[in-house]
């Protein structure tokens, strides 16, 4: 039995896949944030909503998944900034089974009808990253998850260093039912507070 990690795409149903469906009904324990439980009103598994408490979650998984099917529920795709890290840190890549979903940042470059393949995805989720600016850029798509009041901070002081080559769009609530895609200024973030479902997309203006 391996541990199944589903990529459950950024909230809506309509973006869920038939695999995750499928492997959904066949859980025992489903784990994962509460709004992805959500998504699955009609399984009659376990579930065990995940918190700030990760080693707690990890305990429950150790004590389970040799004998039940464990299924984790992430959003976006698995392998973007989310519990699959940990989940694979602990148990390894033979004991995981990963099936992607669609992510955040995917949806956002779709909105803005751009491909993504030079873009470079920047974890601002949990704590602001630590990048020398001026290399950072050197790219000319970079996709930041955002969500705090920091990270918006942190934008800004990209915006500043790298002039006004690039401009900023601010994704948020993706695939919801207030999903709002807005240029911004970078003065503009110290303004109203973003949702804490917000991608930002800084393109530069030769790729628009
Ligand atoms: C822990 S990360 C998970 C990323 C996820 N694995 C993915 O592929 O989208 C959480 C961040 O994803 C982004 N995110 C997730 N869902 C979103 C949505 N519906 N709209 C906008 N951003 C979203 C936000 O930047 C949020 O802070």
């Amino acid at each position: 039995m391996k541990i199944i990690v589903c990529g459950c795409g950024p909230g809506s149903p309509d973006y869920l896949t038939p695999a995750v469906h499928r492997v959904v009904a066949g859980a025992v324990l489903l784990v994962g944030a509460k709004r992805l439980l959500d998504l699955f009103p009609a399984s009659g598994a376990e579930q065990i909503p995940v918190g700030a408490d990760i080693e707690g979650i990890l305990k429950i998984i150790e004590s389970r998944w040799q004998q039940q099917q464990v299924v984790v529920l992430v959003t976006g795709d698995p392998g973007i900034s989310s519990l699959a890290q940990p989940v694979l840190r602990r148990f390894g890549r033979d004991a995981c089974f990963l099936i992607p979903g669609i992510s955040s940042v995917q949806v956002a470059f779709a909105r803005l009808g751009l491909d993504w393949i030079d873009a470079k995805i920047i974890d601002a989720h949990g704590k602001n990253p630590e990048y020398d600016l001026e290399d950072l850029g050197k790219g000319k798509k970079l996709a930041i998850l955002g969500g705090r009041q920091e990270a918006s901070a942190w934008v800004q002081s990209c915006c500043r260093q790298w002039g006004d080559d690039y401009r900023l769009f601010c994704c948020e609530n993706l695939s919801l039912p207030g999903e709002r895609i807005s240029e911004m200024a970078p003065e503009d973030l110290d303004g109203p507070v973003l949702s804490s479902l917000t991608v930002f997309l800084l393109i530069h203006g030769d790729c628009l």
